[in-house]
């Protein structure tokens, strides 16, 4: 197994480059499934998930090649609509599958998700959307047997409550194929869905309303394939602005660049620099400045969905109360539970007290180096932010969760001043060597 070995303490200064969207490239992937022939995706990061995703998606059939970022996937041959378990417990997102298959095939017979590393994450949305669609919906053996009658699905409306990102691209791939037309209210307008939209489109959907709650589809016969890009990951530059706020040097701004500022959000602006860390976006928004305050000033801050504080930042910004003199708290509607991070946090010093779905943490009292273990993709990067401002040395387990979504990350960081290197180690002996 691998680790990431981070001796706390030197500053963050020079110029942090983020990456494409993971969230956003998995939709644009299962998309490319839709129309016969060759879609090419630029931007597309070098990352586990997509690895993972690419897998999923050969086995129907299609081919998948990466190269320097870019995907090339050749969907003339989709014959086999199946997405096994396999493949989809390691990634929740490869239940994408069914709503492009069911727009491809008709048919598609894939395996439900099951746990995730906090709490229940349902995906009773995505099920009776498709039904409302005009799908045959059964279980069988943990999988999810979906029949469109006829071939094409019918089209329907439904209207989600919550909010749903996986839902809404679920029936957004099933629908454009369909055979009628779709109403899909309470849509999610979070920037990865609408990137999705916005190559639908391009591919030669019908989509009305996009950048709304409420989207119409009508459905076409045939779909084209295109070239499109993907969009930076606007959770990899809030990652990166707290990591500038907490450990960057007062008066020496830290430089992020292949930015989406507008697809960050405004509350997760506001209360950002509601710190004192000062914020500078470029007219393009493509380049920010932060530069880091004498002390920061802590900011309580409840997760919504967008344009509300992304629950995908909420473990990032409790590293960042952790470093603000006095108490603050961190509060999930999106997922109540997601905590799995604190208790490994506590192991570097952290005051901190879990309620129902809100933290309370009391800022100001120094972290230090410990043996830590990530849990899922954001807590292990909180791990990594709370290790480069601790005292002494931190190892970081179990990264192949970071590796999920992060790119490259501790390049980037050493890049930027941070003591940080990847090492081998055995989990096993590492336990008994305390
Ligand atoms: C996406 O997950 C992201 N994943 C998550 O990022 C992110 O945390 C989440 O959206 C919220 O922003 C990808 O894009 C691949 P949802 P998703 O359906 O689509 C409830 C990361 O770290 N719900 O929008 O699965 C659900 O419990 C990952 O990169 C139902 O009740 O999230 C939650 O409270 C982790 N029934 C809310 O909706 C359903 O059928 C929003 O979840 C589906 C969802």
């Amino acid at each position: 197994m691998e680790k990431l070995v981070v001796h706390g303490g030197q500053p963050l200064t020079g110029t942090l480059s983020v990456s494409a969207s993971k969230n956003a490239a998995l939709p644009l992937m299962a998309a490319a499934l839709l129309p016969h022939g060759v879609t090419v995706l630029d931007q597309i990061p070098q990352l586990r998930d997509i690895t993972t995703f690419s897998h999923v998606m050969r086995i129907t059939g299609a081919s998948v090649q990466c190269m320097d970022r870019k995907l090339t996937i050749d969907a003339s041959r989709v014959d086999f609509p199946e997405a096994p378990y396999d493949l989809v417990k390691k990634m929740r997102a490869s239940f994408y599958m069914l709503g492009a298959l069911l727009g491809r095939c008709g048919q598609a017979r894939v395996s439900l998700p099951g746990g995730c590393a906090w709490g229940p994450r349902p995906v009773d949305l995505h099920l009776e959307g498709l039904k409302a669609l005009g799908a045959e919906i059964d279980l069988d053996e943990g999988y999810v047997v979906a029949h469109a009658p006829r071939g094409r699905l019918s089209g329907g409306s439904y209207r989600f409550e919550p909010s749903s990102v996986g839902a809404t691209v679920n029936l957004l791939l099933a629908a454009c194929l369909g055979s009628g037309g779709s109403r899909i209210e309470n849509a999610a307008i979070e920037p990865d869905v609408l990137v999705f939209c916005e190559m639908l489109t391009a591919m030669g959907a019908k989509l009305e309303g996009i950048g709304t709650r409420t989207i119409e589809v009508e459905g076409v016969a045939e779909l084209h394939p295109v070239q499109f890009s993907n969009c930076p990951d606007r959770i990899e530059l809030g990652t990166f602005m707290i990591a500038a706020a907490i450990a960057g040097i007062p008066d020496q701004p830290v430089v992020m660049t292949h930015t989406r500022s507008d697809h960050l959000g405004n509350e997760f602006l506001d209360a950002f620099q509601g710190t004192g860390a000062k914020c500078i976006i470029d007219d393009s928004n493509s380049t920010i400045t932060v530069t880091a305050p004498e002390r920061l000033t802590p900011v309580s801050i409840t997760t919504g969905i967008y344009p509300g504080f992304p629950t995908d930042l909420q473990a990032q910004w409790t590293v960042l109360l952790a470093c603000a003199d006095g108490s603050a708290t961190v509060t999930d509607q999106v997922y109540g539970d997601r905590f799995n991070h604190i208790p490994e946090l506590a192991r570097m010093g952290l005051m901190a007290h879990v309620s129902g779905n809100q933290v309370t943490v009391q800022g100001g009292k120094p972290l230090s180096g410990a043996r830590v273990m990530s849990t899922d993709l954001r807590a292990s990067v909180s791990l990594v932010l709370a290790a480069m401002v601790a005292k002494g040395t931190t190892h970081v387990g179990r990264i192949y969760h970071l590796d999920r979504g992060y790119e490259a990350l501790e390049s980037k960081l050493s890049q930027c001043g941070i003591q940080i290197r990847r090492e081998q180690y055995d989990e096993f002996a590492a336990v008994h060597q305390g």
